[in-house]
C-alpha cells in the first residue's frame, strides 16, 4: 500500500501534469524547452522508430506516462493492442485523440493494471522514472519486468546528471547512473542493454530485452 505521503505526491503530480495537457504539444516545440535539451525527445522518437522497424507480429504494446501520445502513435502502428497509461486523465484524453484505438489505463507506472507477460513492448519517454516518488522507483522496474513477455522490448529514458545544464526544476528528481540502471534491469531478467547519450548528457535512453 502506498503511504499517505506517497499518495499525496502522486496526486500533486497528477494535478500538475493535468494542467499542462492541453498545451503540452505546443510547449515541447519551443527550442528552449527541456524536451529539446540534447535533442532528447527527438532522439527517443528516432530510436523508437528504428527499434520497432526490426520487429514484427507484435500483439501488444504500452506507453507508460504516455502524456499526449506522441510516442504512443508510433507504437500503435506496430501492435494489435495498444495500452496508454498515465496518471492524468487530461493527458489521456489528448492521447486518445491521437490513438483512437487505444485502451486507456489511468494509473501510476508503479502499479500497472495488466496481467503478467501481457505486452511485447513497453516504452516510456519523458524521464517518468525520474519523476516518481523515490519509494516507487523499484516498482517501476518490477512492474515493467512483470508485464513484458519473454523476448519483449523495453525503451525508456532517465535523468543521468543535473550538473551539466542550467536547469530550473519544479520538484526533486531521481538521478541514475548507467550502472545503476543496468543492475536494476539485470536483476529483473533483462538483457541486451544499450544506452544512447554521451557521458555528460542530462538524459540517457536505455533499451533492453527480457530473457
Ligand atoms: C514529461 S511528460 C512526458 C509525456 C510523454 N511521454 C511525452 O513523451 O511527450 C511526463 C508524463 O508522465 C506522466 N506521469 C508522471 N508521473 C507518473 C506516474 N507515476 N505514473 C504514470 N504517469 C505519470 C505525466 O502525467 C505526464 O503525462
Amino acid at each position: 500500500m502506498e503511504q499517505d505521503q506517497t499518495k499525496k505526491q502522486l496526486s500533486s503530480q497528477k494535478e500538475r501534469w493535468g494542467g499542462r495537457a492541453s498545451d503540452w504539444d505546443e510547449e515541447i516545440k519551443k527550442a528552449d524547452h527541456y524536451a529539446n535539451f540534447e535533442n532528447g525527445y527527438q532522439r527517443f522518437l528516432d530510436l523508437e522508430k528504428e527499434l520497432l522497424k526490426k520487429l514484427s507480429d507484435l500483439e501488444a504494446g504500452i506507453d507508460l506516462g504516455c502524456g499526449t501520445g506522441v510516442t504512443s502513435k508510433v507504437l500503435a502502428e506496430k501492435v494489435k493492442t495498444i495500452y496508454l497509461l498515465d496518471l492524468s486523465s487530461e493527458m489521456l484524453k489528448e492521447a486518445k485523440k491521437k490513438v483512437p484505438k487505444s485502451i486507456i489505463l489511468e494509473s501510476s507506472v508503479s502499479s500497472i493494471p495488466l496481467s503478467d507477460n501481457s505486452v511485447d513492448v513497453a516504452i516510456s519517454r519523458g524521464v517518468v522514472v525520474s519523476h516518481l516518488p523515490k519509494e516507487l522507483v523499484e516498482d517501476f522496474f518490477t512492474e515493467m519486468a512483470r508485464i513484458v513477455r519473454a523476448g519483449g522490448l523495453i525503451l525508456f529514458d532517465f535523468i543521468n546528471r543535473l550538473d551539466t545544464v542550467d536547469f530550473k526544476m519544479e520538484s526533486n528528481k531521481n538521478v541514475f547512473s548507467r550502472e545503476q540502471i543496468k543492475l536494476e534491469l539485470e536483476k529483473r531478467g533483462f538483457e541486451n542493454m544499450n544506452f544512447d547519450g554521451e557521458e555528460n548528457y542530462r538524459v540517457i535512453r536505455v533499451w533492453a530485452t527480457k530473457k
